[in-house]
């Protein structure tokens, strides 16, 4: 046997006890006729003693870290108590100590503040892995991902596993493809999720589907964005948006009692229209207030009373101003205010300029913008504002609402940011809903799908679609955790008709629409049940879970910034035979060496 207990078992009550254990070499203390070895498994960490003149003593003098040793000995009370860890009040005496395993030194610190940086820890992830606070996140992965499953087991949801070899679903990112060597010139492609699978399980009547499921996005990728992640994929049938919010408002609730032991009031629901109005985003980070309060026509009244010479121009002719108060920052200095002027005017916020206005105690506003406003009109931004003395008022403006309304939106993050009002400790969750159906693509110069070409619209919005197509709303829903986009689903059309005029006003041809949906539409024909669902990213809640800044930290082998795994050395170059097995020819660039 090579080990009776693992290193984060032992306590005061088993002293006494003889026992052998197994791990990894943490670290070595040497006190001249003493040796101490921390050593590590995934259960926690064990004080080893090494008395001088024994055989165990010389050995350990010779061990290196993250040597793997088994030694055996006896439980005894530690002198001095290290409150810090669950097995600090004992050590080991040890009698005996095998190395089943040398180790060279490692290139960085297997410690939680570890000498290691991102690149060399990628590169070793291996090593990165042994790491407490790295582990720890991959131990929240699992008992979450066990959470849903007793969840969703108890609500009736079977989990049925669906072909990774696909091919193209639209889900609006590129697919990763690959070729079929028994079927030369043609590809499958990876799922970006499951989507038309689960619903064609809807049509076979599983009635209620779930599946924890890999999925893939040829997509840049960001701190929240992977090209392989996990969903947690869900459809159900006999279902409206109420039931679906329900049930899952229901699973978010039972993950948050049983891991955080957190109980969450219901969610309040936002519509999609409100959350850009309020906050700028259909991902609204809730934890703190600061709502938008649209200015335009406040100060276009202003303006007008004003002779032309008199007037800002940046304000008169904007389309949008919109502000938000910060209370209690009326403190804040000129080059913290310039610093967020710099902050939006970044190429990523894109804003031309900020404007702000400080409530003095006596009620007074003072501007960066006195010269062109008297102080009745400042009076009436503030009260607006609903501005008390010791608020700042942070002001935008621009052509164009969405785009100024998203720079507003930045502008509020940063400085909920900079107030420390985004705690990751805390959480506030809600559903947004009624997104519209379609959204105009400048790159494609056509509408497109918001959610997806199976999403159905409102009901009342559907004599919308033969007239005012953009203003369809839809019967989706995300559910946003902290101004994260933790999940997101619909209410599918499940008649065939209705599906075909989607497709007519995203721009397929009907010949176009058969081609590539034609089997959906022909199932619907088989007795289609009315059907909805909604999948999470199941990376995105853990690290929300976990009060990561980054989802990478919460998947085992994560790609970096350009999709490669360092480790593996993936993507990488294949054999020429292999590429002529699947009749690949691969151009040559000119600048190739
Ligand atoms: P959607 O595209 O909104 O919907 O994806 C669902 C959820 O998956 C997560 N997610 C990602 N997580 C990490 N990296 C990515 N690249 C990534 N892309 C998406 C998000 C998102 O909310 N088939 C529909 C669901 C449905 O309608 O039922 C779908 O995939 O948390």
């Amino acid at each position: 046997m090579y080990r009776t207990v693992t290193c984060g078992e032992l306590r005061i009550a088993d002293v006494e006890k003889n026992v052998t254990l197994a791990g990894w070499v943490q670290r070595i203390r040497k006190m001249g006729g003493m040796t101490f070895v921390d050593l590590r498994d995934r259960y926690g960490i064990t004080q080893l003693a090494f008395n001088q003149g024994t055989d165990a003593f010389d050995k350990a003098n010779e061990l290196g870290r993250e040597y793997v040793i088994q030694v055996k000995g006896k439980v005894i009370e530690r002198q001095s108590k290290n409150k810090q860890i669950a097995t600090g009040d004992v050590e080991i005496e040890v009698t005996s100590l095998v190395v089943l395993n040398e180790a060279v030194t490692p290139p960085f610190t297997i410690e939680d503040e570890t000498d290691g940086g991102e690149d060399i820890r990628m590169k070793y992830r291996y090593l990165d892995l042994r790491r407490n606070c790295v582990r720890k996140n991959l131990e929240l992965r699992h008992k979450m991902a066990f959470e849903v499953r007793r969840y969703l087991d108890e609500k009736g949801f079977l989990e049925v596993e669906t072909p990774i070899l696909v091919n193209s679903t639209p889900e609006g990112a590129r697919d990763f493809i690959v070729p079929s060597r028994m079927n030369p010139g043609q590809f499958y492609a990876l799922p970006q999720s499951p989507q038309i699978l689960k619903q064609l399980l809807m049509v076979s009547g599983f009635d209620r589907y779930f599946q924890i499921v890999k999925c893939f996005r040829d997509e840049d990728l960001r701190a929240d964005r992977q090209p392989e992640f996990t969903q947690i994929d869900c459809e159900m049938s006999f279902v409206e948006q109420e039931d679906v919010l329900n049930i899952f408002e229901g699973m978010s609730k039972h993950l948050f009692k049983t891991i955080l032991n957190i109980d969450l009031p219901d969610f309040p629901r936002m519509t999609w229209a409100d959350a850009m109005k309020y906050y700028g985003s259909d991902k609204p980070d809730t934890r703190f207030g600061m709502k938008f309060v649209e200015l335009h026509d406040i100060f276009h009244a202003i303006e007008e009373q004003k002779v032309e010479a008199e007037r800002f121009s940046v304000f008169a002719n904007a389309q949008y101003i919109g502000g938000i108060c910060a209370t209690g920052c009326a403190t804040y200095t000129r080059k913290q205010l310039d610093a967020l002027t710099e902050y939006v005017k970044r190429p990523q916020i894109g804003a031309k300029g900020m404007v702000y206005a400080r409530v003095e105690a006596d009620g007074n506003v003072k501007s960066s913008v006195d010269k062109f406003y008297n102080q009745e009109a400042l009076q009436q931004v503030a009260t607006a504002m609903d501005a008390k003395p010791g608020d700042l008022i942070l002001i935008l403006s621009g052509d164009d609402a969405m785009k100024t309304r998203k720079q507003l939106c930045e502008l509020r993050l940063e400085v909920g940011k900079q107030l420390g009002l985004r705690d990751p400790k805390k959480f506030s969750c809600l559903w947004i809903v009624d997104f519209p159906m379609y959204e105009w693509s400048d790159e494609e110069q056509r509408l497109m799908a918001m959610h997806h070409p199976f999403t159905s619209p409102k009901p009342e919005d559907i004599p919308l679609m033969d007239t005012n197509p953009a203003a369809v709303r839809a019967n989706a829903y995300d559910m946003v955790i902290n101004g994260v986009e933790v999940g997101g689903g619909s209410i599918r059309i499940h008649d065939a008709a209705l599906q075909q005029r989607t497709f007519e006003i995203l721009g397929f041809t009907p010949e176009e629409a058969q081609l590539k949906f034609g089997f959906l539409m022909n199932a619907f024909k088989y007795g289609a049940p009315p059907h909805g669902g909604l999948a999470y990213g199941l990376d995105r809640f853990v690290s929300l879970f976990a009060g990561l800044d980054s989802i990478r930290d919460c998947i085992a082998f994560p790609k970096n910034n350009q999709g490669r795994d360092v480790m593996l050395g993936a993507p990488g170059l294949v054999d020429q035979k292999q590429l002529d097995e699947l009749e690949i020819l691969i151009k040559e660039k000119d600048n190739q060496q």
